[in-house]
């Protein structure tokens, strides 16, 4: 039999119908940050990643050769392809610009519970601004998102990767080799970092000084610890967030992120339900456009992994109630069958969804049929009931039957709303 590949997953319906509420709330989050939608290729020029992204995400990369000897790769994320995006097409654009994205993007990881090698990311970018205000904005825009999903236990930290960078400097590391070290200390192997520091002549005590920098974790007391003015910027992004409502961001130098363009303010968001995978959201500024071929633009954005705060919010058990039809139209006798037929074309017509017994079958397996595919309501189509220009409507969860004038079966089968928030 053949399966899927690798890291990849089908979506039932029942799975699909969870994942498409889901990100009708993002969206619809977005929209009330001012955030307008865009879409780009799947794939792009391999270029575009080699560039910046760094050598965790060039390890994990799609890349391939097209019949016309192109070199291209599926995207590994969308932040390269949107600031590519801008530079082609919207650089004359009002800035700042606010633009999100929802897709899949591919890499070549191990797969595991959360780590996929296709997974999808909701993400949203400010571009031409870098002001802390754009930063907060930033980050509240990801704050309401995680909110709006109803996960109940998650974990904000919020970095500066300037510091580092500085720091490295300072202690006479290479630009060529910060990506190679800050590969290592974002996933705190220290025992890795430690010889590529010392192989470029770093000493001992600034090597303990940069391990101290990511161990500088807490809360607003250990601004005074950073000062300067990647301290201010931080204070400053806290303060509009904490005017917009948003508290209880922890702020930790050891937010490296394992991309390589961040240059100022970082952060992510983890869900402790996931265990080893546990990073849901993560972002920060950067500029990349003068790589693309366009002027300097600083942005700063974010993506949300989807199924992993899907997978926080399984494990959390918040509620996810399925909807099912409004209505399963059957008919007792062959004599109504176009009756039925037309019964169900006008429900629909009026927006209601309804489904229709095709394969003639007698009514308790009918009635069995549509409990299955969760209609709420059954529509018998009887003969008697006709001559009144009536039908018998059940309530499937109730069994409770009365007979209804045709007229009246629409507004009676269609959804008022539910608690989940499922409108009609
Ligand atoms: P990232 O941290 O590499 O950042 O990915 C964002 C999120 O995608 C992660 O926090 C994680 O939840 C999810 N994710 C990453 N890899 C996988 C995977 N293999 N399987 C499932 N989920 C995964 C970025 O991609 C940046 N472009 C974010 C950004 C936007 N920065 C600025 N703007």
């Amino acid at each position: 039999m053949i399966q899927c590949p690798r890291g990849t997953r089908d979506f039932l319906p029942d799975e699909m119908e969870r994942r498409r509420f889901y990100e009708s709330a993002l969206r619809e989050v977005a929209r009330t940050f001012g955030f307008r939608e865009t879409e780009t290729p799947m794939f792009e020029e391999a270029e575009l990643f080699v560039l910046r992204s760094g050598p965790n995400i060039l390890n994990e990369l799609y890349a391939f050769e097209d019949k016309g000897g192109r070199s291209l790769a599926l995207r590994p994320e969308m932040t390269a392809p949107a600031v590519r995006m801008f530079v082609n097409g919207m650089s004359n654009d009002p800035k700042p610009i606010k633009i999100f994205y929802f897709g899949q993007c591919f890499r070549y990881e191990r797969p595991q519970s959360g780590r996929y090698r296709e997974f999808f990311q909701f993400g949203a970018e400010i571009i031409g601004s870098a002001t802390p205000e754009t930063d907060a904005e930033v980050i509240a825009a990801a704050a309401a998102m995680i909110k709006a999903l109803g996960l109940k236990e998650y974990k904000l930290r919020i970095g500066h990767i300037g510091i580092l960078r500085q720091r490295l400097a300072d202690a006479g590391v290479p630009a060529e080799r910060t990506a190679e070290v800050l590969q290592k200390l974002d996933k705190k192997l220290y025992d890795e970092a430690r010889p590529i520091l010392e192989s470029v002549g770093v000493g001992d005590a600034d090597i303990e000084g940069i391990i101290d920098v990511t161990e500088t974790v807490g809360g607003p007391e250990v601004l005074s610890k950073i000062g300067g003015e990647a301290g201010a910027h931080i204070k400053n992004v806290l303060d509009v967030l904490a005017a917009m409502g948003v508290e209880g961001i922890e702020i930790d130098l050891g937010v490296v992120r394992g991309l390589d363009y961040y240059t100022g303010m970082v952060f992510e968001a983890e869900a402790p339900a996931l265990g080893a995978e546990k990073q849901i959201c993560g972002g920060g500024s950067y500029t990349l456009s003068e790589l693309f071929g366009g002027e300097k633009v600083f942005t700063t954005g974010f993506a949300i992994g989807f199924d992993r705060i899907l997978l926080a919010m399984e494990r959390e058990g918040v509620p996810f109630a399925r909807r099912g039809i409004d209505a399963y139209v059957l008919y007792a006798s062959e004599d109504v069958r176009m009756k039925a037929f037309e019964i169900a074309g006008g429900l629909r017509s009026e927006g209601v969804s309804a489904d229709v017994d095709m394969m003639g079958r007698k009514m308790a397996k009918s009635l069995r049929h549509a409990s299955s595919i969760r209609a709420r309501y059954a529509v018998i189509v009887g003969s008697k009931e006709l001559e009144n220009e009536s039908v018998t409507l059940r309530d499937m969860s109730t069994g409770e039957q009365n007979l209804i004038n045709i007229c009246d079966l629409a507004s009676a089968v269609k959804p008022k709303s539910d608690a989940c928030g499922h409108r009609p």
